[in-house]
């Protein structure tokens, strides 16, 4: 069974300690809610995959890059370079964290569906290793921008396998019908090899592709290579050489609960590797660099969120039973996955022990919907009262990656951990800052402007 708290916690005398930082401790010095990074949790999973990734790929290795969406900041930026795997970043403001953090250009991979000139233009000048081309306008803009300042892009083209992987509706992008990648079974992929060779100012060095998101199985990920596989072939059929590089992308999905059997790094890697390797023989290719594009299975994990309860209340249901309604500090504004994608996780109370009987409970937010939802069923000790702290584990990807200021609740800050210290890596937002970007300003008549593309913010 996976563990689904980071590894360095525990409970000592009953209290929760996460890096060997007490969850009282946390919360009175920096409030709730509040997301908890495990520092060595997060450093040793990275430390696992690569050299999984090593033991598995040989010299058949090509990148680990660490999806920035899942989770980034700074200093997260800081410890992936330092880790020596690359970055994954999608808009000018992952963009921007890079840059910040110095990550070197080299090491970026530039994705998105519909990144505007500035943001290539700023990919372009802060000479990112590669470019994902997810469109054929966009081929064109790459290729011109480039051109314009006498640069050869690296670019790898995004297909669509059309392979269904089994995951929520919206977290999955490789069956026909979605707005990510060339479609290989309809041509639309080989039109884009031919527009991208094309340019000079482009220099096509591999295909990727990603299924989507927190999949359990490999068969849509092997069903996936081998399609890549036979278009390489296609390639060296008609051109007489050979891409070198396959990105398979991420979605490796997680356990949040003891429920979820997740595959380790070792057994996805070794399955990956195994129908690349035979299928490549197969059909006559050399076998490609294979690249990843891990987030969650890197940051999920190693992250929990702190909150409070404030209040509890009982609610009578219609077959007569009850439901104890425990309402966090929180909410929807920093765990939208419960109610976006039917997301299902677990809690424990964290600053005590309780030997009370467990009863249902839903754990819910302090927004102003009945949605607002983090845990909708879950046993706890029917003691649970107001004060007490909650812990829920996994909450690393996608939760303050994606956190709002809906109702204008301050998004909370995330604080790291590690050998009994704790300093913060995000702060949590004041009511100064959600008033900081409002303004009272004169009406003022609008020109157009020359030059300008249009509707795009600068
Ligand atoms: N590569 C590409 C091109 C992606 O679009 C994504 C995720 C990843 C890699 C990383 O996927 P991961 O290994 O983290 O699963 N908000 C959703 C997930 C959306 C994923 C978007 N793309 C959630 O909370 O489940």
């Amino acid at each position: 069974m996976v563990s689904i708290w980071p590894i360095n916690t525990k409970r000592i005398a009953g209290e929760v300690e996460v890096g060997g930082c007490s969850v009282t401790a946390i919360a009175q010095n920096y409030g709730t809610p509040i997301f908890v990074l495990d520092e060595g949790d997060f450093k040793a999973r990275i430390s696992n995959w690569q050299s999984e990734f090593k033991a598995a790929f040989n010299e058949n290795a090509g990148e680990i890059f660490y999806a920035a969406k899942s989770f980034i900041s700074v200093e997260i930026a800081k410890i992936i370079n330092h880790s020596g795997i690359g970055l994954d970043v999608c808009t000018g403001g992952e963009l921007a964290v890079a840059r910040a953090a110095n990550f070197p250009g080299e090491r970026i991979e530039m994705h998105g569906n519909n990144k505007s000139e500035k943001e290539i233009e700023a990919a372009i000048d802060y000479r990112v290793g590669v470019i994902v081309l997810d469109s054929l306008q966009e081929i064109e803009r790459v290729a011109r921008i480039a051109h314009g300042k006498n640069r050869v892009q690296k670019v790898v083209i995004r297909l669509n396998p059309g392979v269904e992987a089994h995951t929520h509706e919206y977290i999955a992008t490789a069956h026909e019908d979605v707005k990510f990648g060339f479609s290989i079974a309809t041509g639309g992929a080989w039109d884009a090899l031919l527009s991208v060779v094309k340019h000079e100012s482009l220099q096509l060095i591999g295909v990727h592709c990603h299924i989507g998101s927190q999949i359990f199985a490999t068969d849509a990920y092997q069903a996936s290579a081998i399609r890549l596989l036979e278009f390489l072939a296609r390639y060296k059929a008609e051109f007489g050489t050979e891409l070198e590089n396959l990105n398979v992308g991420g979605g490796i999905g997680i356990a949040y609960t003891e429920e979820d059997t997740p595959m380790s790094a070792k057994a996805f890697l070794a399955t990956i590797n195994n129908v690349i390797v035979k299928e490549s023989a197969r059909i006559g290719i050399s076998v490609p660099k294979i690249s990843i594009e891990p987030g969650r299975a890197l940051v999920g994990p190693s992250m929990i969120t702190l909150y409070t309860v404030g209040t509890t209340k009982e609610v009578q249901l219609e077959d007569g039973a009850t439901r104890l309604y425990v309402s966090v500090d929180g909410g929807m504004s920093d765990n939208i996955r419960t109610s976006l994608y039917g997301a299902v996780y677990t809690a424990e109370i964290a600053n005590r022990v309780s030997t009370a009987q467990l009863r249902n409970c839903r754990i819910v937010g302090k927004h102003c919907e009945t949605g607002d939802i983090v845990i909708s069923e879950i046993e706890l000790p029917s003691d649970i009262s107001p004060g007490d702290l909650l812990a829920v584990p996994a909450t690393g990807a996608y939760g303050r990656s994606m956190a709002s200021n809906y109702n204008h609740v301050p998004r909370p800050g995330v604080i790291s951990v590690a050998a009994g210290a704790a300093r913060t890596i995000i702060r949590s937002e004041t009511e100064i800052d959600l008033l900081a970007l409002d303004v009272d300003e004169a009406p003022k008549k609008l020109e157009k402007l020359p030059n300008r593309e249009s509707g795009a913010r600068k």
